[in-house]
């Protein structure tokens, strides 16, 4: 044999081995196949891991609906859209009517099979799975999107569904911006760091679960949602696009800015201190060429942290814009060790550290600096970097991660993170064989091999113009 004919010899066999896995992880529910477990680990106490994520059942379902295999992904959908409350409640510690559980696992009483759900109840420090509800959305339009088959998601109880989580996100609520306004540790990072007011992955995807509602509801029966939707989505496009870029341009601006403006004409609309930025770290940091999303935006506070979830799926979904986009595949190829390193790739970057860490983690002994949410390495990360490299038509950087992810994940027996500034050492606490490491490596190649799996997770692009038309102010710092 070749020595390139090995290599693709070796790539196939991983392949074989790592799908072994995800058939194992499997779960069934009176005799279908309605998820797939956390992770497969049996060394440690499974905890809540061995129940089946909306988040993480995400890449496992696109995965399932590449290969042809809807019917798990179909089964998924139908089930936890029961476990969706749809009554209002009294007690104000349960649900509320629209949410989606953050997990939920299969129990039987002996007699019968049924799901129980997880709405936080369970988890450490009771957070909102706010993300799920959106993820939820998302699916269903991908699981159409692949199926061509409209019919699941015009079903009543569908239909309701959606507009439940929607009535959730839309109602009137004590905030004044398009963006969304949640709890800390409202997404994939579970646990308090930072992140409460509007953070960047809510921010996308709520962007992306507006748009494929849109595709999905019917407007009959819907119509002040349907309006409602389109009163809000070029509004959140726009101060997305505006308000969360940080380029070098804009960090210049923002360096000069006043505080304490008033009025219609504020320039420093939100009326950052600039104090509060890092400038001299950010100006050496920021390639040329080079910008991102901000963390997080909202009175006196611009989060210049870098998220990758939500920067990631800004750029698969067509939130940022063309030029936006590049400028953040840019960063990540000249930035590659921080934000890459030895595993792709980091969650956050950079990490808190010292006072800021105790103070914000509330002494969190599981997000130490440089561990797990605090800018730990996650390689389900892989598949969104493969996603939004295909989109910017930048493959080599998802080529470049890809050859990290392949020589590593398996041997190390596919783990939920990687610790350190560059992400060398196995994650501290972390899991093996967790699933969403394992279906994320496998779907970031088939979307690498077939560039037209893409449209099961992104749209088309949303203009200038059409941004520009619905909004009242005009949109200057940006040209798509
Ligand atoms: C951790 C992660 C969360 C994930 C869960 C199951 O709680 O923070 O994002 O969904 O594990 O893998």
């Amino acid at each position: 044999m070749q020595l390139n004919e090995v290599a693709i010899y070796q790539g196939l066999d991983l392949d074989q081995d790592a799908w072994e896995e995800v058939e194992k992880s499997i779960i069934y529910y009176q005799d279908r196949p309605v998820g797939t477990v956390a992770a497969l680990d049996n060394t440690v106490d499974a905890l809540n891991y061995d129940q089946c994520f909306i988040r993480d059942f995400v890449p496992s379902a696109l995965l399932f609906l590449v290969k042809g295999r809807t019917e798990i992904v179909h089964n998924f959908l139908e089930e936890t859209l029961k476990l969706q409350p749809k009554d209002d409640q009294l007690d104000a510690y349960k649900p509320g009517r629209g949410l989606m559980p953050a997990s939920f696992k299969v129990v039987s009483n002996g007699i019968k099979e049924y799901l129980e759900a997880d709405f936080g109840e369970h988890a450490i420090a009771r957070v909102t799975p706010v993300d799920s509800s959106l993820w939820w959305i998302i699916l269903l339009r991908a699981y159409v999107v692949a199926t061509k088959d409209y019919s699941l998601a015009y079903r009543d109880d569908f239909q309701q569904g959606i507009r439940l989580i929607l009535q959730l996100c839309l109602a009137t609520r004590f905030d004044m911006y398009p963006t969304l306004l949640v709890p800390d540790g409202s997404c994939m990072i579970d646990r308090r760091l930072g992140i409460y007011g509007h953070p960047l992955e809510i921010q996308s995807l709520f962007y992306a679960a507006l748009r494929a509602s849109r595709e999905l509801l019917i407007c009959q029966g819907n119509e002040d949602i349907v309006i409602a939707i389109d009163n809000r989505l070029p509004i959140l496009i726009a101060h997305i696009r505006k308000h969360y870029w940080i380029d070098f341009r804009r960090l210049n601006a923002i360096y000069r800015y006043k505080g304490e403006e008033y009025g219609k004409d504020a320039v420093n609309q939100f009326n950052i201190y600039v104090d509060s930025l890092p400038h001299y770290e950010l100006a050496r940091w920021l390639p040329k060429g080079g910008g991102y999303l901000a963390g997080n935006v909202g009175s006196s506070q611009l989060d210049t942290r870098f998220f990758s979830l939500g920067n990631l799926m800004a750029i698969i979904t067509d939130l940022a814009t063309e030029e936006q986009s590049q400028g953040i595949m840019t960063l990540i190829d000249q930035r590659w060790e921080d934000l890459v390193g030895d595993m792709p790739m980091k969650i956050v970057f950079p990490a808190l550290e010292n006072e800021e860490y105790k103070n914000i983690t509330g002494c969190d002994p599981k997000n130490i600096p440089w561990s797990y949410h605090n800018a730990g390495n996650w390689p389900v990360l892989m598949w969104m970097l493969a996603a939004a490299s295909v989109k910017t038509d930048r493959i080599e950087l998802a080529q470049r991660a890809m050859a990290i992810a392949q020589a590593r994940l398996q041997e190390d027996e596919w783990p939920e993170y990687y610790d350190g500034k560059k992400g060398k050492l196995i994650g501290k606490h972390s899991r093996k064989y967790q699933i969403w490491s394992i279906v994320g490596f496998l779907l970031a190649k088939e979307i690498m091999n077939n560039p037209q799996h893409l449209p099961l997770i992104s749209f088309n692009p949303f203009t200038a113009e059409q941004v520009s038309r619905a909004c009242e102010f005009k949109i200057d710092s940006f040209d798509a």
